[in-house]
């Protein structure tokens, strides 16, 4: 309820700004400069929040960094893991399931994306169709743990097309499908249907990205490095499969502690930190003129027919 969502967002930004700066022991004269998201994503909560850092930027006389959300979880393994420059990364939250070539800050080269829903949003919506909490991902993971994967055979979405594209409604409405032609479905068939979905979406993304470290061997040296963040990076049985399916061709796997995939505010100041090391650093009239954006890819699509070039609304 994007309505609700803006209103909690001028509501409780004050005292959430007050308590970080509390318990971090710091105070604003400390700062080097101010970082926010500026998009994309629902636009009233993006307002409050660059709107109250243009404030605190002004008031303290500090540099301002607009940051793209999507760097932030494209930079966030950096926080813990020795994520060096380059590194091919599978970027997956509940509005975004991409592969990019991330050559470094700033740098950013598309590879694939999905062409209808994002992996964050299949899982919401089969979690919904299902009858289990919401967000979805973890209520699917936690039911999945005790169903069997192997008693649906949900068919693999684009199999036979080329490239890194992704496509995740497919395997919804196999789920709605398998869920109505029981008559009342049991708890035990609950976590078959969730193991199934699990197993059939993780099957999906870890080919996709298979797909993308073979095209893209020859552009990276060893050694190669896979990072993959954002809320569905959290599933530990899809962090799992993609370890192994990635060191069997040399590659390393980094994925940031969970608490660090799902949205959160420490990934958008490193992004900030990121900018200001890399001298990328707007001037403040660029900065307080800067308005936020409901859509703001972080990258193009490459040319060329082996990789498809995605639809052009906001998951694009
Ligand atoms: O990155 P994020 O916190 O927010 C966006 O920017 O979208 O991602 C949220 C998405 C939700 O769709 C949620 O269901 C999914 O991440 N998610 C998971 C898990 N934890 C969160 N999906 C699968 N398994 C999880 N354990
Ligand atoms: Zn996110």
């Amino acid at each position: 309820m994007p309505e609700v969502a803006a209103r909690s967002h001028v509501e409780l930004i004050d005292r959430m700004i007050a308590q970080a700066v509390d318990r971090s022991g710091l105070g604003f004269s400390q700062l080097d400069a101010v970082a926010a998201t500026a998009g994309p994503g629902l636009i009233g909560g993006v307002m409050v929040g660059l709107t109250a850092a243009k404030a605190i930027a002004i008031a303290h006389g500090l540099p301002l960094i607009p940051v793209n959300h999507l760097e932030g979880h494209a930079l966030s393994a950096r926080m813990t893991e020795s994520a060096d420059f380059p590194y091919l990364l599978l970027l997956i939250s509940g509005g975004h399931t991409q592969l990019l070539a991330v050559k470094g800050v700033g740098s950013y080269r598309r590879l694939g994306t999905t062409i209808d829903d994002a992996a964050g949003e299949a899982f919401d919506k089969s979690a919904k169709l299902l009858g289990l909490g919401q967000p979805g991902g973890p209520a699917i993971e936690a039911a999945a743990r005790s169903g069997r994967a192997d008693r649906y055979a949900f068919p693999e979405p684009l199999s036979r097309r080329e490239g890194c594209d992704f496509s995740l409604s497919g395997l919804k409405t196999a789920v709605r499908l398998a869920a109505e032609s029981l008559p009342t479905p049991t708890q035990r068939d609950i976590a078959d249907l969730a193991a199934s979905f699990q197993a059939a979406l993780i099957r999906h993304l870890v080919a996709r990205t298979v797909r993308a470290m073979e095209l893209e061997e020859e552009s990276f040296a060893p050694p190669r490095r896979l990072v993959v963040a954002g809320g569905v990076a959290a599933n530990a049985a899809l962090r799992g499969a993609l370890k192994a399916a990635a060191e069997a061709r040399g590659w390393l796997v980094l994925v940031p502690p969970a608490k660090y995939c799902t949205d959160n505010g420490a990934m958008i100041a490193w992004a900030g930190a990121e900018r200001a090391a890399a001298k990328l650093v707007p001037p403040i009239d660029e900065a307080l003129a800067f308005a936020p954006r409901a859509r703001w890819p972080l990258a193009e699509p490459i040319a060329g027919k082996a990789f498809g070039g995605g639809r052009k609304g906001p998951k694009a």
